[in-house]
């Protein structure tokens, strides 16, 4: 990378292009003329060339992983209880803004029978004194989405490897500065997208590698799950919570942007099986929104009942239901849909398509060969035939610990193994930011009466020889699963 993109982002702004940096590719409130966008992603493109791939990357292995965490509410507390029944790996540092969020892991490391972890509290900087922290290798980043690309940058910058949740950026500019700032670094920024580790998933992935599909021709994915209760959610001091999501953080983004703004639990699996940045690649999307039929009535709802959401007065929400297309290099299509606050059946879709057969995962778990479906017999043999070996590994011991009914268990399993035997992580900083930025691109292409708009190819044009990733155990798979004193199971079935 000779870059100076950043440089080159400044002058677009003086120049009168400055969406870039601040405006519609993050929040999209504004028309702009589509040329104009088009400019941009161009500009920007040329203006990166690779330094180093990172797709593939091994870094030096690591026996014991040094772990310390950002962002310990629902997602981070459940997190530090996963990574504590993985060998090898050492819990050394606790953050977030809240001293109670920390003192709730700390309390589970005691009663667990660990070492105290460093604690890191208080206010909305001090993560950064965690991250600086020398003796650490890993940090686990469960935070809101607004602090995503800072935290990971900046823990980059610092010689750490990154695993953050999901999204892992919401603007392309962000995308660009972890990806620059992962080759620059060879440091691992991965996004903790943890459907790719379903069962369902995996299977498909593993049926699609040996050909059961014939040629993949389209995949759906989607996020739907009604979050309308838990993101109206309010902090209440009377019952010490600081509401649903702390702060309401998830609701000011339904209330700023409005586009797909939780592409990747959908999209990550159909990706993956398709092999995009190893051998396909993203070109260009189309998205539409219906209007909000919902939050604004729950809205006035509450204004009346309530002072506290007197703020929310006329909020500008989100319309309820997205449906993004993608077209990718090699003439192939994939719908992403997403939809947080109507009522429906939780769906994630998942439905790959090939010349020969098909598979669909919700409502119900279906696979067909030619015209016909599968019986449930033929089911069982599939199973047996495809499930891949990190299933056979890790599956009935991260169905015992939990955390979407255990693919929360498996990813972590997967990333300190990697980590821990030098391997490449099969989720690199180019998939996380390209899965992730389908939320700009999708706003931009809302605000603009669905116009297409291309995806960037964040890998400059490695993707044409990047090797998919295995999920076959051919290396690594070392890592013990240790019995810890059982926690109360939070078991969460829907993803969030
Ligand atoms: N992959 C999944 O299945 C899944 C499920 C749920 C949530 N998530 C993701 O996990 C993340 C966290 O979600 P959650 O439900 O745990 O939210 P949450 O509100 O329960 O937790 C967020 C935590 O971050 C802390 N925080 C906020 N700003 C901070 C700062 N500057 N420094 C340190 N700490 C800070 C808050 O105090 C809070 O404890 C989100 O990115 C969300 O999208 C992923």
């Amino acid at each position: 990378m000779k870059t100076n993109r950043r440089n080159f982002l400044k002058s677009a702004s003086i120049a009168g292009a400055g969406a870039v940096t601040g405006g519609f590719l993050q929040g999209c409130s504004s028309k702009e003329p589509v040329t104009n966008l088009h400019q941009i992603l161009e500009a920007t493109r040329k203006a990166h060339t690779q330094r180093f791939n990172m797709s593939g990357y091994a870094a030096p292995p690591l026996p014991v992983v040094k772990v310390g965490f950002i962002g310990l509410g629902d997602r981070g507390s459940g997190a530090v209880q996963r990574l504590s029944y993985i060998e090898g790996v050492e819990i050394r540092a606790l953050g977030d803004l809240r001293e109670a969020a920390v003192k709730g892991s700390q309390h589970y490391l005691e009663r667990i029978g660990r070492p105290p972890a460093l604690e890191f509290y208080g206010n909305e900087e001090i993560w950064k004194k965690l991250v600086e922290l020398p003796d650490l290798d890993l940090i686990y980043i469960c935070t809101p989405w607004v602090w995503h690309a800072t935290m990971s940058a900046y823990a980059m910058e610092q010689g750490k490897h990154v695993a953050c949740e999901v999204p892992l950026v919401r603007t392309i500019d962000e995308a660009w500065l972890l990806v620059e700032t992962s080759e620059k670094t060879r440091k691992h920024c991965m996004m903790l997208e943890n459907c790719c580790y379903d069962f369902f998933e995996l299977l498909t992935l593993n049926m699609a590698r040996n050909g059961f599909f014939g040629d993949i021709i389209h995949g759906e994915g989607a996020y739907i799950h009604n979050l309308l209760g838990m993101n109206f959610n309010k902090p209440d001091d009377s019952r010490q919570s600081d509401g649903a999501y702390t702060g309401m953080w998830r609701l000011k983004e339904n209330a700023t942007r409005n586009g797909n703004l939780y592409p990747t639990h959908g999209l990550g699996p159909i990706a993956q099986i398709m092999n995009i940045n190893r051998g396909d690649r993203m070109e260009y999307l189309t998205s539409m929104s219906t209007n909000d039929f919902t939050m604004q009535f729950r809205e006035k709802e509450l204004v009346e009942q309530d002072p506290f959401y007197e703020s929310w007065k006329n909020a500008k929400f989100r319309g309820n239901f997205n449906t993004t297309l993608i077209r990718t290099v090699l003439g192939k299509t994939i719908k992403i849909q997403h939809d947080v606050s109507s009522s429906q059946p939780y769906s994630r879709i998942h439905l790959v398509k090939g010349t020969k057969g098909m598979a669909v995962k919700y409502p119900q778990q279906k696979i067909a060969l030619g015209e016909d479906w599968l019986k449930d017999e033929d089911l069982k043999e599939i199973w047996d035939k495809y499930t891949p070996e990190i299933i056979k590994r890790v599956g009935e011991m991260a169905r015992k610990v939990g955390g979407h009914g255990g693919m929360d268990f498996i990813m972590d399993w997967r990333l300190i193994d990697c980590l821990r035997n030098g391997l490449p992580l099969d989720q690199d900083v180019y998939d996380g930011v390209l899965w992730s930025s389908i939320a700009p691109l999708s706003e931009w292409s809302v605000a603009n009466r669905s116009q297409s708009i291309d995806v960037p190819d964040f890998t400059c044009g490695s993707w044409k020889t990047n090797k998919p990733h295995g999920i076959n155990l051919e290396t690594g798979g070392t890592t013990q699963v240790l019995e810890v004193k059982r926690e109360k199971e939070s078991m969460q079935l829907n993803v969030r």
